[in-house]
């Protein structure tokens, strides 16, 4: 059993930098949780306490049931894998991934069947003679993947692997190494700065923001219920679109009022919403949750609002449409074959069952 526990941890470095928090995260076992946030927030530096290669300033780290804070990298039973491949240049590839065996003197046929095993899970076999300087980036991060493998660790850890390779290989490591977690059953703690990396691996994402988590949850869970601004505008492409307006009753209905436009608020969000009425607050809205109205039947009045089209971006499966209340600017993704016309009044319509509502001070996620 290998869970992760990180139970208060923070990190402050030699000058006063806080690069980590008091961070509480449970990774469980056979986990593959990602820690995604926007670079310098402390990603890198979480995980390299999680190995033992930085120390801790305060707070305990527990692998399996082993508190950890104290025991040195090289006996935490993990294996990590980072950006830069760190490969031995003059070493061939069947040597580089053999490399942390060797040094543990395991019996040379016990190798030979671990590095042939991990070639062969990862499709490398024909590259095991080749040095680095032979090979691809994909490939090159495939034999760093595999010298972690060799290892059979308890818990992998990996730093941004994906980052130094072009966007189509990105896209087909990340499948296989989401294959991988499936195959060998371990846990996994994923650091990314790349949010759809986060959504599409992670069977829990764990949001950080300047040394501090903000929600760890399933990638559905963080999408559709974000706990604060912060975390609804980093999970997700386009980002939400947010507006700021003010809450205000007319005859009984309770509308947002952005200045240009005003939508109506649907009655499942007034509990919430009620504390609100007359004052500032800040809407949020997906941008596949807009409309063109010229695509909707009966669209209710209420939730149609009328904007400038200002830019419109085919994507091939979808469109993009830039609008502009003339107070805000935002994005609706629209069908493929919608074509307004551009610098024109447009009707959109709001999905106002799907808005979500933010504390202008706090940032806290209202409804
Ligand atoms: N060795 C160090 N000494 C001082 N500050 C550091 C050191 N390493 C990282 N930092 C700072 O800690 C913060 C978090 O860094 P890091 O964990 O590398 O972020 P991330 O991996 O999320 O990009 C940053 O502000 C960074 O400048
Ligand atoms: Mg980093």
């Amino acid at each position: 059993m290998a869970q992760v526990s990180l139970r208060g941890v923070s990190k402050v470095f030699p000058g006063g930098v806080k690069a980590v928090n008091k961070v509480n995260l449970g990774v469980e076992n056979k986990e593959f949780m990602v820690l995604v946030g926007p670079s310098g927030c402390g990603k890198s530096t979480t995980l390299r306490m999680v190995a033992g290669l930085e120390e801790i300033s305060e707070g305990d780290i527990y692998i399996g049931d082993k508190k950890v804070n104290d025991v040195p990298a090289k006996d935490r039973d993990i294996a990590m894998v980072f950006q830069n491949y760190a490969l031995y240049p003059h070493m061939s590839v069947f040597e580089n991934m053999s490399f942390g065996l060797r040094l543990r003197h395991l019996p040379k046929n016990e190798i030979i069947q671990r590095v042939n095993d991990a070639a062969d899970i990862l499709g490398i076999k024909r590259l095991l003679d080749r040095k680095p300087r032979e090979l691809s980036g994909g490939e090159r991060q495939r034999v760093a993947v595999g010298r972690a493998i060799v290892r059979k660790p308890l818990v992998f850890l990996f730093d941004e692997p994906l980052s130094n390779l072009d966007a189509k290989m990105r896209v087909q490591m990340r499948t296989e190494i989401h294959k991988l977690h499936i195959r060998l059953q371990t846990t996994i703690i994923y650091v990314t700065h790349d949010q759809v990396e986060a959504m599409t691996m992670g069977d829990r994402i764990a949001v950080m923001k300047d040394g501090v988590l903000q929600q760890v949850a399933d990638p559905i869970a963080i999408y559709d219920h974000p706990k604060n601004k912060f975390v609804a505008g980093f999970i997700g492409s386009p980002p939400m679109n947010f507006m700021e307006g003010r809450i205000v009753k007319k005859n009984g209905r309770i509308y947002f009022d952005e200045g240009k436009i005003i939508v109506k608020i649907v009655e499942d969000m007034h509990k919430a919403i009620t504390p609100y009425i007359g004052k500032e607050i800040i809407f949020g809205i997906r941008s596949e949750d807009i409309y063109d109205k010229l695509f909707v039947s009966e669209a209710p009045p209420e939730n149609v609002v009328r904007v400038n089209c200002e830019v419109y971006e085919p994507m091939g499966s979808e469109v993009y449409l830039y609008l502009n209340t003339s107070k805000h600017t935002f994005i609706a993704r629209v069908g493929a074959h919608d074509k307004p016309k551009v610098n024109q009044d447009l009707d959109v319509v709001f999905d106002m069952s799907k808005v979500h509502f933010f504390n202008k001070d706090s940032e806290e996620t209202i409804v």
